[in-house]
């Protein structure tokens, strides 16, 4: 079943009724004020931060789901309604919902009352824009009175749902003509507040919640919008809000536009205050005037689709598949964008307090976003990377705002430091940018120690190498890329976190993950390393690189498929010989991605396994048998119930790993048709099954062993996106950046029997024609029509335009 569809033309995804599975939401902003959506408008906006500085309250897993923190009412004689469909659920003639890149526009229809409001953050601003235009459609005049609403957070997201007894005493606000502020605590040592303004004088506002609701009430029956009539509150203390009221005459066949601006302003120390006691208010009231007009916010609206089709241009791919193309050229690189600019912080499944920035997560999120914004990337290596430890350790997460690692979760993720490696070498081979690795950067952000980004990624390299276990495979510490693969953990208090209990003090548990990571960054490192003139380490790294294959063959290599780890006990995991848990799907990914077993016909069976053992018609499972029972010696991974999570479920991250690991041996029909089963736009029909959005992956879809089998959860904010996009876009396609040249060498199978990319890489344009006979083993390929060797493709000079045709 369907809840919308796909609008190519204009890059939108159409939800034509409120009644989803689940919100289905969006995400605006682009660099420092963020805003999440939902298609009845729920959600919140922060600047920089989700727990440190947000603007609006949301409260997660509330009942009903998804009401607040923003809403518009109107008040159409004695009929009330909102256009949004929540929060009063109002039955609307008309309903939709477009999903755009960076903007959400809203329209609802009510007794010939067309509502449509557009909400985005322009480029450059602090700011939520929300443009409200009203429509009478009807053959009478229309007298409305519209209500806004949004609910102030007293910033601190985690303070303001636990410090009551603080909290309800510090809450202010001030009025000023048609602008609303939220200044808790700037008397104190904020410099910030909030202003939440409209472009029309007012009957009246509300800036008390308990005053604009009633004590009793809820957003779907708000006292005075039942009543009619602002009483002027001023909130003290409690719960602060900011709604307008203003009266809209409509003729019939007449149209007006609202603007409402909800900014964050920050003023240097020294520009606090006015007057002493009176908040400087200039930047607010030039936000306000950036946005008085209906016209300034179509010109923001252009913008910003000028900056999508300009960053969407890098990688353009005309195919016969149309999903296909909407997934390579739209909805995974703008997933890729958000991901980078999020992390894993705030969705509708991250509550935005919880997780700051992670350190594999963010290096992982770089392989999609690097060609979109390379400077960007850039920025956030270094910043990475000032969070490593002087041991080539890391911090596992920091926090945006202070981009200091997050000492209650700490270290001691082996697989971390190694991502770094990975994460850097894509920024360069994107860029040639091979002057970021002198760049000098702190360890452990202390400005007394740094060294260069090339140093780090030494120590990095070298933090794997000296922390081997038994097998010669790398220690696993709290966990690799799989966070519930706790070892060393062994936790009977349900009071204590699987990630940052170690209960036992060990150095045999090893991890065959970060073996075949260690594999496949060792080239990369190596070719780093030689580019800076260190030989000899080059040639160590590429010995070690071959070593810990060696090893892998030696000790990880299960008889049909690669194991999973050693334990606490040195004994096997993901092995044929365990009752559960027998073979996992990441060391059987990334060893092949890395090229282990390539030679010996063990890459062939591990992934002949995994189609056996672990593929469904909904994504390849994460392990078979899922574990029954809580395994203390194992962790987190035994404590999902069968078939989520990590416990058997489809990780949509890892399933990427298996489809880059078939192009390796050269099965592209099957990369693809993995690819697939877990591309959202593949799946929209199935979306009563699937329940999230169909426009973008989610983390988990539950596996074969669920109760709920093929439904998804935790939309957004996954390494999926980068990876998926690397998938398809780098490998079954095939064109990807490397550091000599730009490979072209697609391995997609007979389903796509031609189709062109148009890539944008160091200044260069690369026009790319693909036919896809399947007629040779090796692709050949012409360039400006000179038939070459190989399939490289030299960097042409800033400005050339390259045309490649290529026959596989
Ligand atoms: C709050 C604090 C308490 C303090 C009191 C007076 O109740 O929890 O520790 O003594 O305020 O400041
Ligand atoms: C989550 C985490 C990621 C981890 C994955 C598997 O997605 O953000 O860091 O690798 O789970 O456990």
């Amino acid at each position: 079943m369907q809840f919308g569809r796909f609008d190519d033309e204009i890059r939108e995804y159409v939800i034509t009724t409120p009644r989803t599975p689940y919100p289905w939401i969006n995400y605006l902003g682009t660099k420092e004020f963020f805003s999440l959506i939902s298609h009845t408008g729920g959600g919140y906006c922060f600047y920089r931060d989700a727990r440190f500085r947000r603007l609006l309250r949301y409260r997660y897993n509330n009942v009903p789901t998804d009401v607040g923190a923003r809403a518009l009412y109107i008040r159409d004689g004695d009929d009330v309604w909102t256009p949004a469909w929540k929060p009063m659920k109002s039955a609307l003639d008309r309903f939709e919902c477009r999903h755009g890149l960076g903007m959400t526009t809203i329209v609802g229809e009510r007794n010939g009352v067309r509502a449509a409001t557009t909400f985005l953050v322009p480029l450059g601003e602090t700011a939520e824009i929300w443009r409200l235009t009203l429509s009478n459609n009807s053959d009478t005049a229309k007298k409305l009175t519209v209500f806004s609403f949004v609910e102030f957070c007293l910033w601190n997201a985690w303070d303001d749902q636990n410090n009551f007894q603080r909290n309800f005493s510090t809450g202010e606000v001030e009025v000023d003509g048609s602008a609303i502020y939220h200044v808790t605590e700037y008397r104190e040592r904020r410099n910030h507040y909030a202003v939440f303004g409209v472009n029309a004088p007012l009957t009246g506002f509300d800036t008390d919640r308990e005053t604009f609701l009633g004590p009793d009430n809820g957003l779907h029956e708000p006292a005075v919008v039942l009543d009619g009539a602002p009483r002027n509150s001023i909130a003290s203390g409690w719960a602060p809000i900011a709604s307008h009221c203003v009266e809209v005459e409509l003729a019939p066949g007449q149209q007006r536009d609202l603007v409402f601006t909800l900014g964050y302003v920050e003023n240097p120390a020294n520009a606090k205050w006015e007057q002493p006691g009176v908040v400087n208010k200039s930047p607010a009231r030039a936000l306000l005037s950036r946005f008085s007009d209906p016209r300034q916010v179509e010109a923001a609206v252009d913008a910003l689709r000028d900056y999508w089709s300009s960053l969407l241009e890098t990688y353009a791919l005309d195919s016969p598949d149309e999903r296909l193309d909407r997934m390579v050229n739209v909805w995974n690189p703008y997933q890729c964008m958000v991901t980078f600019n999020m992390s894993r912080s705030a969705s509708y499944f991250e509550s935005g307090i919880g997780r700051g920035m992670g350190f594999r997560d963010s290096n992982q999120d770089l392989l999609g976003f690097v060609h979109l914004v390379p400077e960007r990337a850039r920025q956030r290596i270094l910043d990475i990377a000032a969070t490593q430890f002087p041991d080539g350790s890391a911090y596992h997460q920091y926090q945006p705002l202070t981009k200091q690692g997050n000492h209650d979760i700490g270290a001691g993720f082996n697989d971390d430091p190694l991502w770094l490696i990975i994460g850097t070498a894509a920024y360069i081979k994107e860029t040639g940018d091979f002057g970021i690795l002198s760049e000098e950067v702190p360890f452990d952000n202390d400005n007394s120690n740094t060294a260069s980004l090339f140093e780090h990624l030494r120590r990095s390299f070298h933090f794997t190498l000296d922390n081997l276990g038994p097998h010669g495979l790398p220690l696993i510490g709290r966990a690799d890329w799989n966070d519930c693969l706790n070892l060393n953990c062994f936790s009977e208090d349900p009071d204590e976190p699987y990630q940052t209990t170690a209960n036992r003090e060990g150095r045999t548990a090893e991890s065959v993950f970060i073996a075949g990571q260690l594999v496949y960054a060792a080239p990369d490192y190596a070719d780093l390393a030689q580019h800076m003139g260190f030989d000899d380490e080059a040639t160590a790294a590429r010995e070690h690189g071959a070593g810990m294959e060696a090893a892998i063959l030696e000790h990880a290599w299960d008889g049909e498929w690669f194991l999973r780890a050693y334990d606490f006990f040195g004994e096997k995991v993901g092995s044929h010989e365990n009752e559960e848990g027998q073979i996992f799907i990441e060391p059987q990914g990334f060893c092949v991605m890395a090229g282990v077993g390539l030679e010996d016909g063990k890459a062939i069976r591990a992934l002949d396994s995994v189609a056996e053992h672990l593929a469904t018609p909904y994504g390849i499972v994460l392990n078979q048998p899922p574990y029954s029972r809580y395994h203390l010696e194992l962790g987190e991974i035994s404590s999902y119930p069968p078939g989520y999570k990590e416990n058997a479920g489809i990780f949509c991250h890892n399933n990427p790993w298996v489809m880059i690991a078939e192009t390796r041996i050269g099965r592209g029909d099957r990369a693809f048709d993995y690819y697939r089963r877990i591309a959202p736009a593949y799946l929209e029909e199935i979306s009563e099954i699937h329940r999230t959005e169909p426009y973008v992956y989610s983390q988990m879809v539950a596996g074969r062993d669920a109760v709920r089998e093929g439904e998804a959860k935790n939309s957004w904010l996954t390494g999926t996106a980068a990876w998926n996009y690397v998938a398809i876009a780098h490998h079954m396609l095939g064109v990807r950046p490397e550091l000599g040249g730009l490979r072209v060498s697609p391995c997609i199978g007979t389903e796509i029997p031609s189709f062109t990319v148009t890539r944008r890489c160091r200044g260069g344009t690369y026009r790319i024609r693909v036919a896809n006979s399947l007629k040779h083993g090796e692709p050949k390929l012409t360039v400006d029509g000179i038939a070459v060797e190989g399939t490289l493709v030299p960097y042409a000079p800033a400005g050339a335009t390259v045309e490649v045709e290529c026959e596989t």
